[in-house]
This record gives C-alpha cells, sequence and structure tokens, in this order.
C-alpha cells in the first residue's frame, strides 16, 4: 500500500460478512464496487467499500467481449482467485456465469462449488428471479450464501431486447416484486435491482427484509454497485446513463503511455536515475577485455 492510500473509514475494519449486510439494512448504506484482479480488489478494500463483485461484466471491460454470455465458469474461477487475494474486509461475490445454474439444482451445485473450492469465494450471485429459487434454496442449504439479481439481467438482454429498463409498467413492478419477495424466501442475503424505475425500486426495498444494492435503481435502494471500469472512467466505450465518473484514468493511463513512448523513442529515458552503475576497476577491466 502506498502512503496516498487512505485508511479505510472508521468503524469499517471488522470483515463483512452475510449477516452484518443484512444487518445494514435500514442502519447504513451499503457499497459494493467490481473487481476482477489483485490490485484493484486490494485498493477498494483498503478504501472501505462493504463487498466487491466479480461480475461476469469482466467479460465486457475485461475481456473485450461484446456481452457477458461467452464467460465460463474457469474464467470466473480466475478472476475470483486474484479478487479474494486482494481483500482483506470487503466480502467478495462471484457471479455465476451464464448457463452455470439456469440448468438445475445440481449445475447450480456443482458451479458454485467450484468458486467457493477453486476460488476461494464465500458468497456467489446469480440472476433471475422465482425461476431460480430452487437454485438459490439448494445453494443456502449447501453453505453457499446468495445474492439475487433482477429487473435488468444481462445474461437475458436478448429477451427484453437489449439492455433495456425493466419494471416500467406496474404490472411489470408487481412482478418484480414477488420476484423479490421469492428469493428472500428462498434464502438470499441481498438482492441486486438493475435498471428499474427509482419509485419501483424504493417499493420493492421498504417490501422485502433483505438489502437491496441498486445499479440504475436510484437512490432509495439500501446499497449501490457500479463497475469499476464506468466508475473510474477506464471504459472509453459506452457508459450508461446511470453512472456516475468518479476519476478519469483512460485519459491518465494513455497520457503516461504516450510519454513513455516519446520518451524510450527520444531516449531520455532511462535517465542515470534509472541504471545500475559498475565497480570502477570491473568497469576498467571490462574495457581493456575488448
Ligand atoms: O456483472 C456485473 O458487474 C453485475 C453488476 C452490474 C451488478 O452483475
Amino acid at each position: 500500500m502506498s502512503s496516498h492510500t487512505p485508511p479505510p473509514p472508521k468503524g469499517a475494519e471488522a470483515p463483512v460478512t452475510t449477516l452484518s449486510v443484512r444487518k445494514a439494512k435500514g442502519a447504513r448504506k451499503l457499497v459494493m464496487v467490481t473487481a476482477y484482479d489483485y490490485p484493484f480488489a486490494l485498493l477498494a478494500d483498503a478504501a472501505g467499500v462493504d463487498m466487491i463483485l466479480v461480475g461476469d461484466s469482466g467479460g465486457m471491460v475485461v475481456m473485450g467481449r461484446k456481452d457477458t454470455l461467452s464467460v465460463t465458469v474457469d474464467e470466473m474461477i480466475h478472476h475470483t482467485r486474484m479478487a479474494v487475494a486482494g481483500a482483506s474486509r470487503a466480502l467478495v461475490v462471484a457471479d455465476m456465469p451464464f448457463m452455470s445454474y439456469e440448468p438445475g439444482v445440481d449445475a447450480a451445485l456443482a458451479n458454485a462449488a467450484r468458486l467457493v473450492r477453486e476460488a476461494g469465494v464465500r458468497a456467489v450471485k446469480l440472476e433471475g428471479g422465482r425461476e431460480v429459487a430452487p437454485q438459490v434454496k439448494a445453494l443456502v442449504a449447501a453453505g453457499i450464501p446468495v445474492v439475487g439479481h433482477i429487473g435488468l439481467t444481462p445474461q437475458r438482454a436478448a429477451v427484453f431486447g437489449g439492455f433495456k429498463v425493466q419494471a416500467k409498467t406496474a404490472a411489470a413492478a408487481e412482478m418484480l416484486l414477488v420476484d423479490a419477495r421469492a428469493l428472500e424466501e428462498a434464502g438470499c442475503f441481498a438482492v441486486v435491482l438493475e435498471a428499474v424505475p427509482a419509485p419501483v425500486a424504493g417499493l420493492v426495498t421498504r417490501s422485502i427484509g433483505i438489502p437491496t444494492i441498486g445499479i440504475g435503481a436510484g437512490p432509495e435502494c439500501d446499497g449501490q454497485v457500479l463497475v469499476l471500469h464506468d466508475m473510474l472512467g477506464l471504459n472509453t466505450g459506452h457508459v450508461p446513463r446511470f453512472v456516475k465518473k468518479y476519476a478519469g484514468l483512460a485519459g491518465i493511463v494513455q497520457n503516461a503511455f504516450v510519454q513513455y513512448a516519446e520518451e524510450v523513442r527520444s531516449g531520455a529515458f532511462p535517465a542515470s536515475e534509472h541504471c545500475f552503475g559498475m565497480d570502477e576497476a570491473e568497469a576498467a577491466a571490462l574495457k581493456k577485455a575488448k
């Protein structure tokens, strides 16, 4: 950690658990951010975030794919292991990728067990409402805590006709509430609400006993999650309207590369302070040997 890294916020030192997440509802806002590797997990953890999500969004923001559908369990294990290594206080949650749980309870158990055993994660997230309640129940019964994810579920974006705001009608909002209740009943310890109108997220938040974590779901949620590359301005592609950019790292990083390239080409780098010297006698011997 550099001397520039601020200490975690006061009272934020105890490791975050599923129990402390549940207890936060109504008491304090929960902070979640995605991370896909060791250095960013280390920085997020040191900043005092509550939960680090190793999202399958990594398929897009770190693997450069156009959607999340091709992300595999092996890839999730690889990235989750790196994030787990960087988090000492935050609770790390790993996304279960497309088709790793939809086929049924057995697939969900086998793939979540791999994430727990091979990546060392202690909680998973999966997308869907009532239809995945059996998987959630089985995972929780097996000792694997689950975060739900409803509203815009990117793994099903094709069914929605793209990345579109969900639950815009009263009828659809009621169905979202049914899904949120089903996930709570099945044993989820929190639920992500993505891209739903703020009043709908407020209603769901007030109607269930587990924390809601919003992304594009307004201020009434019990917590917020953002994709790291969006919030840090590392994503040079499309950034959704609901994102707030807290830094502009892409420009900073690119300028550093440009300056480095210029200095290598001009000979300005490396300078004497970047070089190792040689004992004078050895240098003289070397000259003679030539
Ligand atoms: O994959 C992801 O990063 C997510 C968040 C957008 C909630 O699921």
